[in-house]
């Protein structure tokens, strides 16, 4: 499909993240992180009962990783650190060197290949130990451990990574680890979930805020400090679903602008223009009341130039209704804290786009371009990067390697997405890259090893490595689509 254009410079990569890729969770003077150890706690929810101890050896085995990187032509690769294999007691310890060895290597077998890295500092895990010590997010701790941590990485290897994402899904990870306390640390109150401690209604918003200023500080770190000589790019990978209103309705339309500004617009503003982070927080301070944290003077003096591009983690799309207390309050839908709404793959018992055998991960590639769209109208057209976007197969008990291999819904999905986004492109909009979740199978958080998000089958049992059909089609499009120098 030689219809859709990209930029001569485009970069096409495939993502991954440390927690789900690397295994070897106690090599090498690695810490326990909170996965680790909910992933052991009796009783988490991770469905098959696994954990990523082993994963899928990336640690081991990322050479091998980077060939097939190298035979699918891709041009760049997004991974995570692991915090606490650099940072096993976070600040209040030592740097375990053979952590920052093991990613100079990988950085170092990357850009042999011509690879670029971008690297994200924290996908979700966080060093168990400090987690203890101070209860993570909720803790205003958390930012100079975050910030202490970010200098060494770009001490490290800011020297050859230009790319650095501060935190991945941040939305995400408040709401499932302090709302619905579904990931660690498990917090959250009735009737959002059944936690043993926490509130709900307020401390995703108190740790969202903490993570907003760690984000700031390691910006304005890496402004004062690296900028000058290494001269890379900072931004934030955002968790972004496209929220279709559900009708015409003003209660809809805005039902569905709330939604967006809560996963969205709520860390943007933040980071990059103070103008827009007033009239935003204003929104937002309608809904959250005194519950939304207060930014000191000196936080606000390094709002500015708080990222140079947004990273659009992009799968689905959504319908959203406005609604009451009455019928769709704690429970049933969303909290009084996000201004209720409620949100469905279908209307009037349509789906949006076509259903897959994951609930809620509807084939929507109008939503690619939609979300596109809408962040470069609402912020100047800033640089964005698709971070992620992918198809997941259920791990049914019949299915066979043969059937997982010839996995043709992830080609149209993969193919119609990409469309979608070169559509957006050409009419303007500013997206430097693209990102398939994921290079291969992985541990998909609670879903353990029952959903495959690679262009690459791995077998478990040998941790053996093949190539899926879409593998082979990723590397026919980029060769298509990409500009050599
Ligand atoms: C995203 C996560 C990523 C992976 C994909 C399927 O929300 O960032 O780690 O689990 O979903």
């Amino acid at each position: 499909n030689n219809s859709s254009s990209f930029p001569s410079n485009f970069f096409f990569g495939t993502s991954s993240s440390a927690y789900q890729y690397e295994g070897a969770y106690l090599a090498d003077g690695k810490g326990l992180n909170n996965w680790d150890v909910y992933s052991h706690k009796p009783g988490n929810l991770i469905v098959d009962g696994s954990n990523a101890d082993i994963a899928v050896d990336h640690y081991h085995r990322y050479l091998e990783d980077i060939d097939l990187m190298h035979s699918l032509g891709v041009n760049s690769y997004r991974f995570s650190i692991s915090w606490a294999r650099i940072l096993p007691k976070g600040r209040f310890g030592e740097i375990n060197e053979a952590g920052i060895k093991f990613y100079n290597n990988l950085i170092d077998g990357l850009l042999l290949k011509g690879i670029e890295p971008f690297i994200t500092l924290t996908h979700i895990d966080f060093p168990q130990e400090l987690e203890d010590r101070y209860g993570s997010w909720l803790s205003p701790e958390s930012q100079e451990d975050f910030a202490y941590y970010a200098d060494i990485c770009f001490k490290s290897f800011g020297d050859r990574v230009k790319y650095w994402v501060t935190f991945n899904e941040p939305s995400f990870q408040v709401k499932l680890g302090y709302q619905a306390g579904t990931f660690p640390p498990s917090r959250c109150s009735k009737p959002f979930g059944n936690c043993t401690y926490g509130d709900s209604e307020k401390e995703p918003f108190i740790a969202a805020h903490n993570i907003i200023l760690a984000h700031i500080a390691a910006v304005h770190i890496y402004r004062t400090k690296y900028q000058a000589t290494q001269g890379g790019s900072l931004g934030i990978v955002l968790h972004c679903f496209w929220y279709e209103p559900i009708s015409n309705s003003v209660a809809d339309k805005l039902a569905a602008e709330r939604a967006q500004s809560f996963s969205i617009n709520w860390y943007i503003p933040f980071t990059i223009l103070f103008f827009i982070f007033y009239t935003n927080k204003a929104k937002m301070q309608d809904i959250l009341g005194s519950i939304l944290p207060e930014f000191s003077k000196t936080e606000k003096q390094k709002l500015n130039k708080g990222l140079d591009f947004i990273g659009i983690n992009h799968y689905t799309s959504f319908y959203v209704r406005n609604c009451m207390l009455t019928t769709c309050g704690p429970g049933k839908g969303t909290s009084k804290t996000e201004g209720y709404w409620t949100q469905s793959s279908q209307k009037n018992g349509i789906d949006i786009g076509e259903p897959t055998e994951l609930a809620g991960m509807n084939v929507y590639p109008q939503g690619m371009e939609k979300i596109v769209t809408y962040l470069k109208d609402r912020y100047h057209n800033v640089p964005m990067i698709i971070t992620e976007n992918g198809y997941g197969d259920m791990n049914k008990p019949n299915s066979t390697t043969e059937s997982l291999l010839h996995d043709v819904e992830r080609i149209k999905y993969l193919a119609g997405y990409l469309d979608a986004l070169s559509t957006a492109i050409k009419k303007g909009a500013d997206v430097r890259g693209y990102f398939v979740w994921s290079l291969l199978d992985n541990f998909e958080w609670n879903d353990g090893y029952t959903i495959r998000f690679g262009l690459h089958h791995v077998d478990y049992k040998t941790l053996r490595r093949t190539p899926k059909s879409s593998a082979t089609w990723y590397r026919n499009f980029i060769s298509q689509h990409i500009v050599k120098d």
